[in-house]
């Protein structure tokens, strides 16, 4: 069995991570999207909301589970017997990054490997960063994020 895992921040998801999970979906048999839970990183959302908000979106494909994760992502992979990562690439800004990353991880656990979806086109510089900043000052964000993320945001950022 195939398990694949498309780790991320997810602070929150977009039609971005949305399209890099459809397209992925056919060439696995279960695939988790793992939320980091990092205390570090100031966040819009709890992990449980992220979590949440990605279960509603996504509830209606059996392949798919969401969970969180508070270790490295290599034992993450190994305790889910899981064989591959998959990240999504944006512009070329993203690549050095996500290189090192995959290097690193390739280092620590042998056995997995990382595979890269190319972003499509019309989400070359989404961003859940662009995301919530459009959101916090009244920008338009219908494009980029599901309806219930939308609400969130508005949530979030009212009053
Ligand atoms: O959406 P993001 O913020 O680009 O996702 C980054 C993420 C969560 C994939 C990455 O930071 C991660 O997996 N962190 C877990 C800790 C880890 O394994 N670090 C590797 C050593 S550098």
């Amino acid at each position: 069995m195939n398990v694949f895992v498309y780790p991320g921040s997810f602070d929150p998801v977009t039609n971005g991570h949305l399209d890099i999970i459809k397209r992925v979906l056919p060439i696995c048999d279960k695939l988790i999207v793992a939320v980091l839970n990092n205390s570090d990183k100031v966040s819009a959302f709890s992990v449980n909301e992220r979590v949440m908000m990605l279960k509603q979106v996504l509830e209606s494909e059996p392949k798919i589970e969401v969970d969180s994760f508070d270790k490295l992502l290599v034992d993450y992979m190994r305790l889910h017997e899981a064989t591959t990562v998959v990240r999504g690439l944006r512009a070329v800004s993203d690549f050095e990054n996500e290189f090192m990353f995959a290097l690193l991880n390739k280092n620590q656990y042998p056995e997995m490997e990382t595979i890269f979806m190319l972003t499509n086109q019309k989400y070359l510089y989404l961003s859940s960063r662009m995301v919530k900043e459009l959101a916090m000052y009244g920008g338009n964000i219908d494009e980029y994020v599901p309806a219930i993320v939308k609400e969130a945001l508005a949530r979030r950022y009212s009053a």
